[in-house]
């Protein structure tokens, strides 16, 4: 059977249709039974007549309940004031599957009660509309890379050490090989790759053991991290400017609908076009004690730094040169200051903090053990990556996009567990 659906209705005006989908939602008055029909693509009402359908079918239209699954046949029309534009002139109406007592109406929910049915609250329009942004968000993120001649490369999940540092690892028992952890972040496989292939982005789930419970984070999320040989953190920072322009301007080239769904105010978002601006460190806790925080030079900023900080630009704003004792063991430092790492972090406006994660990476072997072991890493399970500075090391850079932040805030989300489809979190583990 080739199916109709209700997103390509404009091309069959006037024709009788047969349309499958779910019972979204119905109302009646009088000789008139509305139905509204969900196919994933879109809303349609359906208008029963009492005079044009059979007695059976029009006391059928009144029985079935929410996401009762259902086909439906009948002529259609424009109609500018129905949902979508459209509407069914219904002649019949067939019963897939019968349901009633659905857990989710049209009121108010509380979140627990809603992500507890996280598995039917998907078919919402709201949720609909975000996994669609998702999706073109994920699209746009593998064209920009594959468009620009980078290959990608997927890491390993199940690695034998940290890559981000050891306080949010999970383990597992490997066979007779000890300990495996779940992987943190597939960036120094990337960096192998970026010395095989010269650029390479890799993209799939990372995992941190947090005990954070902010809105910002997940236990289980997305990353994409390209690694590039022979960039420096400049370079570094000119591939995400331009990355995070042709993401944002894609969504809202393609998503209009969408986000009108979601009642997303775009003129934030219509801003983020290069160049970003790019502050140091230092002048990102200049700007919090002008605010009046009381910000201790060294210290990792905050949620309500990040903020504070990112108001006061129009865009997304890069924060480069840290200190190095807040950053990883494998970021370069500064030739001008020891103390700091060629790390950056880029900022997302209206409060939606860290997005990106990102440095250039330290190239020497020597001083690349030596962090190692100020670390207190097992330098056994890092040979092989001392052995990317053993044969033919040069400078590399690269950085992590957390795709739930990147959803997050291009929707305009209060939480990132609406973001991604099955959200795990600390209390969280379910459906
Ligand atoms: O800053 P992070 O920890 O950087 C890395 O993992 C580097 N290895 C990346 C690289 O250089 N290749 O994480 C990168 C991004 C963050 O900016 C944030 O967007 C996201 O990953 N992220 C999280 N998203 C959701 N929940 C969490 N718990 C997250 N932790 C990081
Ligand atoms: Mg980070």
């Amino acid at each position: 059977m080739q199916n109709i659906y209700i997103k390509d209705l404009s091309q069959h005006i006037g024709e009788e249709i047969t349309l499958t989908g779910w019972l979204y939602n119905k109302r009646s008055s009088g000789k008139i039974k509305f139905i509204i029909l969900r196919d994933g693509t879109g809303l349609l009402q359906c208008v029963y007549f009492k005079g044009n359908v059979t007695p059976e079918v029009f006391e059928l239209a009144d029985r079935l309940g929410q996401e009762s699954s259902i086909e439906v046949k009948g002529k259609v029309k424009a109609e500018p004031r129905a949902v979508g534009g459209y509407e069914l002139d219904a002649t019949d109406l067939h019963v897939i599957s019968e349901a009633h007592d659905y857990p989710i109406t049209p009121k108010d929910h509380g979140v627990e009660f809603l992500m507890d049915n996280r598995h039917l609250w998907l078919r919402s329009s709201r949720q609909v509309a975000i996994m669609r942004i998702r999706h073109r968000i994920v699209k746009a993120i593998r064209d920009f890379f594959d468009n620009r001649g980078f290959t990608l490369m997927d890491p390993p999940i199940l690695t034998p050490a940290a890559c981000e540092g050891t306080s949010t690892l999970f383990e597992t028992e490997y066979f007779d090989l000890g300990k495996a952890y779940l992987t943190q972040s597939g960036q120094l496989y990337a960096e192998a790759g970026a010395m095989a292939l010269g650029k390479v982005y890799t993209f799939g789930p990372t995992f941190r053991a947090e005990k954070s419970k902010t809105r910002r984070h997940l236990t289980e999320f997305w990353m994409v991290e390209p690694e590039v040989a022979f960039n420096d953190l400049n370079d570094n920072m000119d591939l995400a400017e331009e990355f995070l322009e042709y993401i944002v301007q894609t969504v809202l080239k393609d998503k209009q609908e969408e986000l009108k769904v979601l009642e997303r105010d775009t003129t934030k978002l219509e801003n983020v076009k290069k160049p970003l601006p790019r502050i140091s460190y230092d002048e990102a806790v200049e700007i919090l004690k002008k605010n009046g925080i009381d910000f201790q030079w060294g210290n990792d900023f905050g949620g309500t730094d990040e903020t504070v900080i990112s108001n006061q630009f129009d865009r997304p704003v890069m924060v480069h040169r840290y200190p190095a004792e807040v950053k990883a063991f494998y970021m370069k430092r500064d030739p001008q200051n020891e103390k700091l790492a060629l790390a950056v972090d880029v900022l997302a406006p209206e409060g939606y903090g860290e997005i990106i994660g990102g440095s250039q990476r330290e190239d020497s072997l020597e001083l690349l053990q030596a962090r190692i072991k100020e670390h207190n890493l097992p330098q056994s399970a890092f040979e092989w990556y001392l052995d990317l500075r053993r044969f033919g090391s040069v400078p590399h850079s690269g950085f992590g996009l957390g795709l739930e932040r990147t959803v997050s805030w291009i929707c305009g989300l209060d939480h990132l567990r609406e973001a991604i489809p099955f959200a795990r979190m600390i209390y969280r583990n379910t459906p």
